[in-house]
């Protein structure tokens, strides 16, 4: 199993119960798995060279903190492993066109373009355009047999097989292995301190790692009503709706009872809101905090997985190459 995480952020609690808990359960299915962080595909949105390098650093952190043990799950830099690069520029000479023109990130810039009466690609680069094949590149390389990916992900591990499909006929030998995708639907859509979807763009989010005091200042803006509630009509409330992401059934019953009964109102429902998180964050926060103190631990693990994988991609580059006559 293999899956890449782009660097463009620092996580929040919706990152983390939406994505980052369920691949780590997923993993345990799989007896050899492969996280990666997809810098080269984040150079494509960001153009700030210490940010992307503290946001790299961010994100190995945070699985790290959040539980991924990489003395089991190869955890793993995209830049460390150059023959993925190399292995592209090989895949650039099968892969049709057209495939890149069809893809719907490509073609939504394009009609936004259109939109606004701009030519066609207009502020698009050669990263958007044929971001399917470092893709393609990415899960070939390592032989994966699945990639969980979330449903915006699906076209391009189609594309990925696709492209696997390809080689393996045009020279008529099975050098990929060809990938199925396994679609993570994740908790349902976990909504932010306003209500809509939580978003880093709508700066509506919980942080993930963080403090009592800055976990209560984000709870307290959580938008609640002045209605009397039905046990019914409180499960639709956004507050329950984060509570209940967050908390075991056990507490959220306890709550919905105290809360539906009169026992409590909104400023002790936020308060056991805020001692939930501490309960579940807190131990990663200082996990967190500790790697991010020491970048040096970071790479060195990054590091030591490149080095022990690296035999794998070469393996497979290698193979690639004497398929096409590059021997
Ligand atoms: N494109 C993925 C995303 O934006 C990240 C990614 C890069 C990836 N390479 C991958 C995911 C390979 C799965 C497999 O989320």
């Amino acid at each position: 199993m293999l899956t890449g995480i782009k660097p463009t952020g620092v996580p929040h609690i919706g990152n983390y119960l939406g994505a980052i808990a369920p691949a780590l359960q997923r993993a345990n299915q799989f007896e050899n798995v492969f996280f990666f962080i997809a810098d080269y595909h984040a150079l494509n949105s960001i153009k700030n060279p210490d940010e992307l390098h503290r946001l790299t650093l961010s994100v190995a952190a945070t699985w790290l903190a959040a539980g991924l043990d990489p003395n089991k799950i190869h955890l793993y830099r995209q830049s460390d492993i150059p023959e993925i690069f190399e292995l592209q520029a090989l895949l650039n000479n099968i892969t049709p066109k057209g495939w890149m023109n069809k893809m719907h990130a490509y073609k939504a810039q394009v009609d936004i373009n259109t939109e606004q009466n701009r030519p066609k690609d207009s502020g698009i680069n050669m990263g958007l355009y044929i971001y399917p094949l470092l893709m393609a590149s990415d899960i070939l390389i390592f032989n994966s047999d699945a990639v969980p990916v979330g449903s915006d992900q699906v076209q391009h591990l189609e594309i990925a097989r696709d492209i696997a499909k390809r080689f393996n006929n045009d020279y008529q030998k099975d050098v990929f292995t060809l990938p199925e995708f396994i679609l993570e639907k994740g908790i349902e859509e976990l909504p932010g301190l306003d209500g809509r979807k939580m978003s880093k763009s709508y700066a509506n989010t919980i942080p993930l790692f963080s403090s009592e005091q800055q976990w209560s200042e984000a709870v307290k803006k959580i938008v609640t009503d002045n209605q009397e509630h039905t046990p019914e009509s409180f499960q639709n409330t956004v507050f329950y709706k984060i509570f209940s992401a967050i908390a075991d059934q056990k507490t959220t019953g306890v709550l919905v009872n105290d809360f539906v009964g009169g026992k409590i109102g909104w400023k002790d429902a936020k308060e056991r809101l805020v001692e939930q998180l501490v309960q579940e964050f807190s131990q990663k926060t200082e996990h967190y905090n500790q790697l991010i103190a020491n970048p040096a631990e970071i790479n060195k693990i990054l590091h030591q997985t490149a080095k022990d994988i690296r035999p794998i991609a070469q393996k497979t580059l290698q193979q690639a190459k004497a398929a096409v006559g590059i021997r």
